[in-house]
């Protein structure tokens, strides 16, 4: 069994206690930290930069996994990089040669990973699966925390689960958006490992008592 990856979206945090947030969901047995870049190009709302990045790697020793929705990641991947991001993601509409892209991601230290929204084919980022460590499926459009489950996209994560399978990649599937405590096994099942979640864990009240919860529910307590 691929042994299963919570990853909580600091984007639901209480950004005011933002140490103490990250420093909660590490104890309560988060296994990476997911951050959310928009820049209000790209997806109608801004959010985080490299300085709170910066920040962020400072208070947490798990990794600091960068999900880029911005219109220019060739320009800026190295600032969030060098702020300590350990996973970047990019969108492939964002840049001129994904792959190239991708490259300089590794290049630069970091394991690269790309982002396919709920209305892309698989086809459109085969092309890029020799240059990646992970792919980024979208269970919502980007933009907002809090969305709901696009359920749809679950037939899409089982062929890119055969797919990496069939290939023998070494590619992590990672899903994010609207997922919870009640549809996280239908993602597991499907072939998702890395697992994000935003306001599925700060917007409960036992942040410890949800991420168990997620494990139960696949079989992984
Ligand atoms: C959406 C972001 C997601 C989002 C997840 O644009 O990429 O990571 O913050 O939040 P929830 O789990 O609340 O959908
Ligand atoms: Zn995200």
């Amino acid at each position: 069994m691929r042994s299963l990856k919570i990853a909580p979206s600091i984007l639901s945090a209480d950004f005011s206690r933002l140490k103490d947030e990250i420093q909660a969901v590490e104890a309560a047995g988060a296994d990476w930290l997911h951050v959310d870049v928009m820049d209000g190009h790209f997806v109608p709302n801004i959010t985080i930069g490299p300085v709170v990045v910066e920040w962020v790697r400072k208070v947490t020793t798990i990794p600091v996994d960068v999900h880029l929705m911005i219109t220019d990641p060739d320009k800026y991947a190295a600032e969030f990089i060098k702020a300590g991001a350990d996973w970047v993601s990019i969108h492939p509409d964002t840049c001129a040669n994904p792959c190239a892209t991708l490259d300089k991601i590794h290049a630069l230290g970091a394991k690269a990973s790309i982002a396919v929204n709920p209305d892309v084919p698989l086809e459109r980022v085969q092309g890029c699966f020799d240059h990646i460590d992970m792919i980024l499926m979208m269970t919502v459009f980007p933009g907002f925390g809090g969305q709901a489950f696009i359920a749809e996209v679950l037939a899409k994560i089982t062929e890119v689960r055969d797919l990496i399978d069939q290939q023998k990649r070494a590619i992590f599937i990672e899903v994010d958006g609207g997922i919870k405590t009640d549809n996280i096994a239908r993602v597991v099942a499907a072939g998702g490992e890395i697992i994000v979640s935003g306001s599925g864990i700060f917007k409960t009240l036992n942040y410890g008592a949800t991420i168990q919860q997620m494990r139960r529910a696949v079989g992984q307590a």
